[in-house]
């Protein structure tokens, strides 16, 4: 059921302007960027992401992913977004809004990556800034949630800096570099400030 739902199925995702950084649908000309910070940046990610797929940096993977992210969208299950310096439109990282429910819940999950040269100036904060009111508003969302391993503390300072809210521990919660990983729970309700 997607009543509710706003965004039509052929319709392509308007970009979200944050402050310094700008979201936007990945498309195919993203491949090349995309899979050098993905490979710059694969040690400081791989401990926090689930295990990369041996093939995962080709353009095969990428193209199916698109396929997976342009399928997602047309059920209104999950929108997908790819983070630009406004300065220079250089690829910072990715955030998405992913696992939505409808009916009575209206919620979805966002998860997040910021390329390693790119780390700790802002971008992911302003980038899940610029989210939150889209997530709101033009797709009338009621609850925003977020899940993080204990020990990240990156995650634990942004979640909890743009307004997320912990609500609970979740043992085994998700495969994570190859391990059943406890989590932290968080969410952020729509009149929620910061
Ligand atoms: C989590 C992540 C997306 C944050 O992105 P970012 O653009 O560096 O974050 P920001 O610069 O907006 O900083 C957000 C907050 O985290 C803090 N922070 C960022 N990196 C940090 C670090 N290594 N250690 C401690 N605090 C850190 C910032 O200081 C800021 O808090 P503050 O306002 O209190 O100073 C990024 O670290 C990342 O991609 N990590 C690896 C992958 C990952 O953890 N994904 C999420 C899984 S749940």
């Amino acid at each position: 059921m997607a009543f509710f739902r706003t965004v039509s199925s052929n319709e392509t995702m308007p970009s979200i302007a944050g402050a310094g950084i700008t979201l936007r649908a990945p498309h195919s000309g993203d491949f090349a960027e995309w899979a050098a910070l993905r490979e710059t940046s694969r040690g400081f990610l791989v401990p926090w992401e689930p295990t990369w797929p041996p093939d995962d940096l080709t353009r095969g993977a990428f193209r199916r992913r698109l396929k997976r992210y342009a399928e997602d969208q047309r059920g209104d299950l999950a929108y997908a977004f790819l983070i630009f310096r406004s300065d220079d439109n250089a690829m910072v990282g990715g955030l998405t809004l992913a696992n939505i429910r409808r009916g009575v819940a209206q919620a979805g999950s966002i998860g997040y990556w910021i390329g390693a040269p790119f780390a700790r100036k802002g971008y992911m904060t302003a980038a899940v800034r610029a989210l939150i009111p889209y997530s709101f508003t033009t797709l009338r969302l009621h609850r925003l949630e977020a899940a993080c391993i204990p020990d990240n503390v990156a995650s634990v300072r942004l979640l909890e800096r743009t307004g997320f809210r912990r609500e609970g521990y979740a043992r085994g919660y998700l495969c994570i570099n190859g391990i059943w990983q406890d989590h932290l729970l968080y969410a952020r309700l729509k009149d929620d400030t910061d």
